[in-house]
């Protein structure tokens, strides 16, 4: 039937997913796949600011660097992800994770040295930046992080988004969130702040549905989620698509517990891609990670797991047909 990409290609879709650098070069399957399957990637965490910058003022760009040249050699375009976050941040800004002991002067000036560095070092290499990751509560409220902090507020993303545009005037600029798949106090603050942004002229270009689902909760009404922050003028994406359940106890944490279970994932894999064919400023679908053996979800989610599109030993799952089939 074809590569994901090239099927893609065919409804002027990118389909992506994020690589692991380190298993670039290293692990042979996983090489292949990630340079035929797919048209754009993104960096699952060598562009994260712990990674970039270990120590103040040294910067290491290798992992970024790499993913870069390995989307260049087989025509992908690549998704940035991502510039300010509260989460894996360096040490050396915040020991514990939640503070830090610089004054709010020094965290804006660090902040702004950041996006305008990172961005600059990959200036014209990125097509989509994830500027701004995650910086709401699921209750609507804004996340009360170093960033909130220090500005006294949500000021911190225009500024992020001025600052990156400065930087790379060419790259698509994004916000990116999970759990706005479905409408609730999120997503509606969400909207509401992104179209405040869209209003006062601030660069913004798109937003990111992460859409990690997981098959207890419920098929959220994700084509209208899209549609409405792409009614504001906007591009809109599904950036880090997986589908978790629950699994048989380990050493079988991929093997979903049930064929219900089964049956349940396939549908979702096929309806979160429906949406994004079916909304036209969706421009790109992307996965996180390529296969079970490689995802995230089974050390965060406790007994759940088979999430992506490929098993443990890189056979391609009945999903990934289903996606082939719908493209
Ligand atoms: C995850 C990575 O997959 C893990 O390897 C890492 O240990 C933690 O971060 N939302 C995001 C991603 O925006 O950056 C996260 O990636 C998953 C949730």
């Amino acid at each position: 039937a074809g590569s994901l990409a090239a099927l893609a290609d065919g409804v002027r879709l990118r389909v992506g997913a994020a690589i692991n650098t380190d298993l670039l070069g290293t692990d042979a399957t996983y090489t292949a796949l990630a340079g035929s399957e797919f048209s754009t990637v993104t960096p699952e965490n060598s562009m994260k600011w712990e990674v970039v910058e270990p120590q103040q003022g040294t910067y290491d760009w290798s992992g970024g660097d790499k993913l870069v040249a390995f989307a260049q050699a087989h025509n992908q375009l690549v998704r940035g992800h991502n510039l300010v976050w509260h989460s894996q941040l360096p040490k050396w800004l915040t020991p514990d994770g939640v503070t830090t002991t610089f004054t709010n002067d020094q965290v804006k000036a660090i902040l702004k040295k950041h996006v305008i560095d990172e961005a600059t070092h990959f200036k014209g290499k990125i097509w989509q930046w994830d500027v701004v990751n995650e910086a709401f509560n699921d209750d609507g409220t804004p996340r009360q992080d170093i960033w909130y902090k220090a500005w006294g507020g949500l000021g911190y993303i225009a500024d992020a988004f001025r600052w990156a545009h400065q930087a790379d005037s060419k790259a698509l600029l994004f916000y990116n969130d999970y759990n706005i798949e479905y409408t609730g106090p999120k997503s509606n603050a969400e909207y509401a702040f992104i179209k405040g942004l869209k209003q006062s002229g601030v660069p913004i270009d798109g937003v990111g549905f992460q859409t990690h689902l997981d098959t207890q909760y419920g098929f959220p009404d994700l084509k209208n989620n899209l549609q409405r922050f792409a009614d504001l003028g906007l591009k809109v994406a599904e950036t880090e698509v997986d589908v978790r359940t629950f699994t048989k106890p380990a050493p079988d944490v991929n093997v979903p517990a049930s064929g219900l279970a089964q049956a349940a994932q396939e549908a979702y894999w096929m309806k979160t891609l429906q949406a994004c064919l079916a909304v036209r400023p969706c421009i790109s679908y992307t996965a996180w990670g390529i296969s079970d053996k490689n995802s995230w979800v089974p050390g965060v989610f406790a007994g759940e797991g088979a999430a992506l599109l490929w098993d443990e030993g890189y056979q391609p799952k009945p999903q990934f047909t289903d996606l082939q089939d719908l493209l």
